[in-house]
This record gives C-alpha cells, structure tokens and sequence, in this order.
C-alpha cells in the first residue's frame, strides 16, 4: 500500500521530533505492506526568514497531492507572534480541516507525573476532545481599529453538523457511552444552535449517552472529574482552551498528538506543543506527542486501527523503561529524543513480526 507522506519539520524542536515520527513510519514499513514516500514541504519561520512567505506555493502543491502531513512545529522567538505560525492556519482553512481531533490519555505509568491528586484521577484519563476547526472567531472576522476592534463569531448549521456528526461516529467506532457537548447556550446564539443540532443528532445514535455542559462549569469539571469524559465535542475556541487544559492532565506537553482531519482528504497530525525554543536543538524533546500524531495518522487517514493499538502499546511499554527529561523518573533511564525513539522503535518492531 503506496502512501505519500508530506513532511514539515517547522522550527525549533520541531526537526527534532519529526524525525522520530519518520522512524515509526519507516518500522512499520519494514514489517508490514506499507510503503512511505517522504516529500518534504517546509514551512514556518526559518522559510520565512528565506522566502517571506511561512508557506511557499510549492509546500502548499506538495501537502495537497500527498495522503497525510506529519507536521512539527513552527514560531521563532525572534519574529513577531505569528508570522510562522499563521502557516497552519493556512493549511487548516486551505484544506478545509474541520476536525480538530484531541485525544489526552493518561498512561498509568505516567500517573505521578498527573498534577491531580489520586482520588481525582479516579479510574484514570482517556479523553478524546473534538473541536471545531474552521468556523467561530478564528475565522477572523472583524476589524482591528484604534478604539474599538471587533470578531464575529459565525457558525452555520453545515459546520455544525459535521463536526457533531463526526463526535458521534468517533464515539461509535470506539464503542463509547457518552458524548459530551460543551457550549454557551445560556449566554451566545451560536451556542443555542449549537446545541439545538447535538439534540437534533443524537436521535440518530440512542445507544450513546449525552450531556451538554457549559464552558465556565467544563473547565472545572475536567479537573475535579476528567474519568467520566469519553468524547467531548466543542466549537473552534472552546475546544482550543479546554484540549490545552485536558493536555496538561497527562504529564506533559511533549505527550499529546492531534490531527487536523477532513475524513478521505489530506489531513495534518502533528504534536500539540509548539517550537519549544528554551529547549531545541538539545535534543531533549519527547517526541511521543508526534509519535502518538502518526498513530493517530494510521487510524484516521489509514483505517489502520490495529497498527494504531501497537504503536500506542509500544509507547506504554517503553515508558516503563526510560523516558525523556520532562517526564522523567529517579529509577528510569532519562533519554535522549532519539533514543527514546529508537526505544518506542524497538518495542513496535517486536509488535509486528509477532
Ligand atoms: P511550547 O509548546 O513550544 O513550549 C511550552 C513549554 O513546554 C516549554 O517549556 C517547552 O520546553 C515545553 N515543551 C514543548 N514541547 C516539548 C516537548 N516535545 N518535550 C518536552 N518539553 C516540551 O509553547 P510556547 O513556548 O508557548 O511557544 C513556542 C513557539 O511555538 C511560539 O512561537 C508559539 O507560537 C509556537 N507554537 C506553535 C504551535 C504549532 O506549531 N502548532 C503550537 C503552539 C505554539
Ligand atoms: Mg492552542
């Protein structure tokens, strides 16, 4: 099976974990019929500094014709805040990525490393976020003047529908009981729309639960009881603020993948954090935030679920051996991103010839 793989390793950290998701692509190639074709697509600030552009015409053609993009991270600290960054804004809206897809799983390994006390954790984390990724306010519509700026917040009822549609088969296909839909009906229109369709919806799916709660009550419950969320869908802003939030929960940032999907069409996964420029270039990073994008690359774009389960088992079993800085532990061996790699490597090459 020919897949081609658009490669944007971005800026600061961001070479250095994509080139651990690359030898994941390239294990699984070895020992499956799988076959990767790499292209490069560079974009962010260091391609701006040369091009002026954060997203060259010819990165744009690569990501368009390719199968899937593993996507670093972008932003330096000596440009103005979004001059890199607006690139995947760019991808998102060009591609029409509406699905901000943001699992944060607590791995029971990784449970001191949860900056909740015990008796909150409960029975553990595995929160599956889905966000609205192309309507709201960060379509960005306004006008930024000297004394007064405004954003308009438009969602239609086709956006909507899509997004809560995909929660629900998302639910579905990972046999979970309950959706949650977090909104602001009680305060903002496009909430009360919102809302009216998730009911509307949910008579097609009446084996799963639902419940609607309300965005200032979410981000508390998140903390006080995040085991009783399976699959939470939210707009674009909500969704951006509570799936940081929910990122935390799981020791690191360096941990958590997300896609950028539009189902059957090039989608973009890449890690959650950014650039990390008080680390690049130490080789330092986790790269399980990128490992576990490619995981969920084989799963949404690739229908590989099974590839999906031994690469998630693989990082499982090799944090129990060693770890990166940010999550270290006294009695493991603290590793470098590449050997962390190599060890996540190690563990999924035995899953496979098995
Ligand atoms: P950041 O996520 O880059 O870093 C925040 C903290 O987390 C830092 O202390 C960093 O060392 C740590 N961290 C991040 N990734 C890590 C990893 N893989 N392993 C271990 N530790 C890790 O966020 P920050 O500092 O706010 O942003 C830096 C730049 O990245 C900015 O230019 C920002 O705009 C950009 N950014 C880009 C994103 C993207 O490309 N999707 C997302 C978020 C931020
Ligand atoms: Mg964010």
């Amino acid at each position: 099976m020919k897949k081609i793989i658009a490669i944007t390793r971005g800026d600061g950290c961001g070479p250095e974990v994509v080139n651990e998701g690359i030898k994941i692509l390239k294990i699984v190639s070895e020992f499956t019929d799988y076959d990767f074709e790499f292209n490069d697509a560079p974009a962010g600030g260091e391609v701006w500094k040369v091009f002026g552009t954060n997203l060259p015409e010819k990165s744009f053609d690569t990501i368009k014709k390719s199968d899937a993009l593993l996507f670093g991270a972008i932003g330096l600290p000596d440009l103005p805040p979004g001059v890199a960054e607006s690139a995947i804004m760019k991808i998102r809206q060009g591609l029409d990525l509406y699905i901000n897809l943001r699992p944060v799983k607590l791995y029971d390994v990784l449970r001191e490393k949860c900056p909740l006390k015990s008796e909150f954790i409960g029975k553990g984390i595995d929160i599956t976020f889905v966000r609205e990724n192309t309507e709201g306010l960060y379509k960005n519509i306004g006008k930024l003047g000297e004394d007064s700026a405004e954003n308009l917040m438009v969602y239609s009822r086709e956006g909507c529908e899509r997004i809560i549609k995909f929660a629900f088969e998302f639910a579905k296909k990972n046999r979970h009981k309950i959706v949650t839909s977090v909104d602001k009906a009680n305060i903002l229109n496009t909430s009360k729309l919102w809302r009216k369709i998730f009911h509307e919806m949910s008579g097609d799916y009446s084996n799963i639960e639902t419940e609607d709660i309300y965005i200032d009550a979410f981000t508390q419950w998140l903390i006080r009881a995040p085991h009783r969320f399976q699959t939470v869908v939210t707009g674009n802003m909500f969704g951006d603020i509570i799936s940081d939030e929910g990122a935390f929960l799981v020791g690191s940032l360096g941990m958590g993948p997300s896609g950028n999907i539009h189902p059957g069409k090039v989608s973009m996964y890449e890690p959650i954090h950014g650039s990390a420029p008080d680390i690049a270039g130490k080789g330092i990073a986790n790269p399980i935030g990128t490992i576990l994008s490619v995981k969920l690359m084989f799963e949404e774009s690739f229908h590989s679920s099974e590839i999906g389960k031994k690469i998630d088992t693989a990082v499982e079993e090799a944090l129990l051996e060693g770890r990166t800085t940010d999550i270290k532990s006294d009695s493991l061996k603290t590793l470098t991103t590449i050997k962390m790699g190599d060890l996540i490597s190690s563990k999924l090459k035995n899953k496979l010839k098995a």
